[in-house]
Formats: C-alpha cells, structure tokens, sequence
C-alpha cells in the first residue's frame, strides 16, 4: 500500500537521534519544558525570523491559545476560512465568538471581504500554498495566522509564518514537519503577547507548584520533553525532507500537465511548501475507493463547507460559496511525502493516469 504518510520511514529516518534523545530524557528527571523544549523553540525563532516560539500540545490548541492571547471572547467576530480541516473553527466555537465565513478561491486559499464586519481575521492557507496578505494588510483588525499548513511556505519571498500578528505550525504525522501524534506552536514577535501565552498555556500560573498566583485563564498545553525532542528532530531534518517534497511535487506536475489532469492551481506569489498535491475528479469517493483498491491511499481534503454545517450555526447558511462546493466535491489529495520511491511515484502516476475519464479531465476548464 503507498500511504499518504508513512510513519514507518519518518522513523527510518531519525531513529537513530531519535532513540537517543528519548532514552536520555526517559533517565532523567525534566519531563516538562526543559532543555528540548527549549533547544526547539529557538530553533523555530531561527528559522522562521519570529521572536518567540511556543510549543503546544496541538495546532488546534496553538490557535485556541493565539485567540485567547487576543483577547478574542464570546459573541466578537471572528472571520475565517470556509474551507479547511475543522480545527481552525473549533477555537473559535469554543471561545463562543462567532465564525464569518469567507470562500476559498481557485487555489484553495481563503479569500477577504474586507467590507465586512468583523473583531479579528484568522487567515488559512491550505495545501502548503498562502493567501493573498498583501489584500489584507489593511485590514483594521488583527490579523493571527493559521498557517498549519505554510511551515516553509513563502510569501513573495517572506515566511508565510512571519504573516500575522502571531501565526501557528501543526506538527502533526500528515503535515510536512511531522511528529509521531500531534504538537504545534505559536509564533510571534510582540514580548506582551508572548508574555500571555507564555502563561496561559500552563493554566495561567507560573510554577506547577501551589502557593503561586493566578495571572490568566488559560489551558493546559505545556510541553513535555518527549515531543519537543520529536519537534527539534524532525526540524533537523525538515531542509532534506523539502528538498524531496519538492522532487515528487516536480515529477507529478511534469506528468499529469502532459496528461492534462486537473490539478489544483498554485497561486503565482507563492514559493510552496509542497505539503499536499490536489488533483480533482468528478467524483472524488469513488476516486479513492477505486485506488485504494489498487493500493493507493487517497485523501478528501476537505469534505465541509463550514457555514452550512450545523454546529457553526446557521448565520450564512444561504449564502453561496463557489469555490468550497467545488473543492469539497473534486479535490483529493495523493500521496506526495518526501520517503517515496521512483517506483512508487511511477506506479502512482501511471494508475491515476488509467483511472481518470475525459470527463475528469474536463474540470480543468472550470479552474
Ligand atoms: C489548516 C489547519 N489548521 C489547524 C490544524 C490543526 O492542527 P493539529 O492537527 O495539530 O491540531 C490543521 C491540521 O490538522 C490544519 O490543517
């Protein structure tokens, strides 16, 4: 089976530093933010330009925190991307504040209408791509960064990361800084807001032992030894890791734009993260139950249109959102991680090849 990740060969890969940072902290006595933590937020400052860098225990809780940090709070509005994997809503829902839905454009990427009212805007960028933030910049309202997704991603020359008044990175297995799980992060620059998270994602005290004040409301997302040395190791790595992204990414567009298969547009001001490659087909369940039968895992990426799902409320139920109906009924995404093998890239081309109709092909028209 060719996975769309395989976490087998991210193991390959780091045993052999991986093994020896958990054994030394396995013996040791700092299970909470110690020196690995520290050694990978550093290495986070240094490699996206950003200030200050927090590990947490998620993505999701890096954003639940940055909008906490914000001071985002029940009934401020909140506007977001229609089209993404649900947990860049979930922090909103869960702070109570109200979503505002933006469409995705014809790359994926959420699009702004900045006439309308909103308290704050979380930008998404998907597949390893980035919005426009030149369209926003003047934006009166702060602008935070989910950019699970864009880790390596530049825009117009700048890290998608330094985008935001603070942005946040997934490390999840299926992104392209993987870890065995999930961790995150949250970046920014400002020493306050730093300040504030740094609190808050430790319950809003300071010291694990009592007698100490409570300074904020906060989670619980303080990080442990053992993931952060997975997040150093992987950071290590991720340079190597890109460079073969990109192989594959250069490969698959060389072959399908020859077959003329609908793939999904990259924006034109983007240097690319190669994190996820989309194609589109008519019907994208049958699509991955047929190559799943051929020993190709496939993913939908993504199946929600958010202002119609019920439990985002129904303020904009009835309105259109073009490019989210479009995405959630023709983009998949095919296995494109760094450990694939020609044979494997080959055999993945060729079966997508004899497996698309004309009638597939067709969408290119429509992008
Ligand atoms: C756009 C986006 N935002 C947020 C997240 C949440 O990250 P995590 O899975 O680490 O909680 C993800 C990943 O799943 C994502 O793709």
């Amino acid at each position: 089976m060719i996975k769309i990740v395989s976490t087998d060969r991210i193991y390959n890969d780091i045993q052999v530093t991986l093994d020896a940072r958990l054994k030394q902290i396995y013996q040791g006595t700092t299970h909470f933010e110690g020196d690995f933590c520290l050694q990978a937020e550093q290495k986070l400052c240094e490699m996206t330009g950003r200030k200050h860098a927090f590990l947490t225990h998620s993505g999701t809780s890096a954003i639940h925190l940055m909008l906490m940090a914000k001071g985002v709070k029940a009934g401020d509005k909140v506007g977001c991307t229609n089209f993404s994997c649900p947990a860049t809503v979930m922090p909103i829902m869960a702070l109570q504040a109200q979503p505002v839905f933006f469409d995705i454009d014809r790359h994926g990427q959420q699009s702004v209408q900045i006439d309308r009212p909103i308290d704050y805007l979380l930008v998404t960028g998907l597949y390893g791509d980035s919005f426009d933030y030149d369209k926003i910049s003047n934006i009166d309202v702060p602008v935070l960064n989910d950019s699970a997704q864009s880790f390596g991603t530049l825009y117009k020359g700048v890290q998608n990361v330094k985008l935001g008044e603070a942005s946040i990175i997934s490390f999840s297995t299926n992104k392209n800084c993987p870890i065995f799980g999930t961790y995150g992060a949250i970046l920014c620059d400002d020493d306050n807001l730093a300040q504030k998270i740094y609190l808050m994602r430790r319950n809003g005290y300071k010291n694990r032992d009592v007698g100490t004040s409570i300074q904020e409301i906060g989670i619980n997302s303080q990080p442990q030894e053992d993931k952060a040395a997975q997040v150093l190791t992987s950071l290590e790595r991720f340079s190597d890791w890109q460079i073969k992204r990109k192989n594959v990414f250069d490969h698959y567009d060389k072959c399908f734009n020859n077959e003329k298969i609908a793939i999904r547009p990259t924006t034109s001001y983007t240097t690319p993260n190669y994190h996820k490659y989309v194609i589109f087909v008519q019907d994208k369940y049958k699509f991955r139950d047929k190559l799943l039968a051929q020993d190709i895992e496939c993913q939908l990426h993504y199946t929600y249109n958010f202002a119609k799902t019920e439990v985002f409320g129904d303020k904009q139920k009835n309105e259109n959102f073009p490019w989210t109906d479009f995405y959630k009924r023709h983009a998949i995404s095919i296995p494109a991680h760094p450990w694939l093998t020609k044979n494997e890239m080959d055999y993945v081309v060729d079966t997508i090849q004899k497996n698309v109709t004309e009638e597939d092909k067709n969408l290119c028209q429509k992008l």
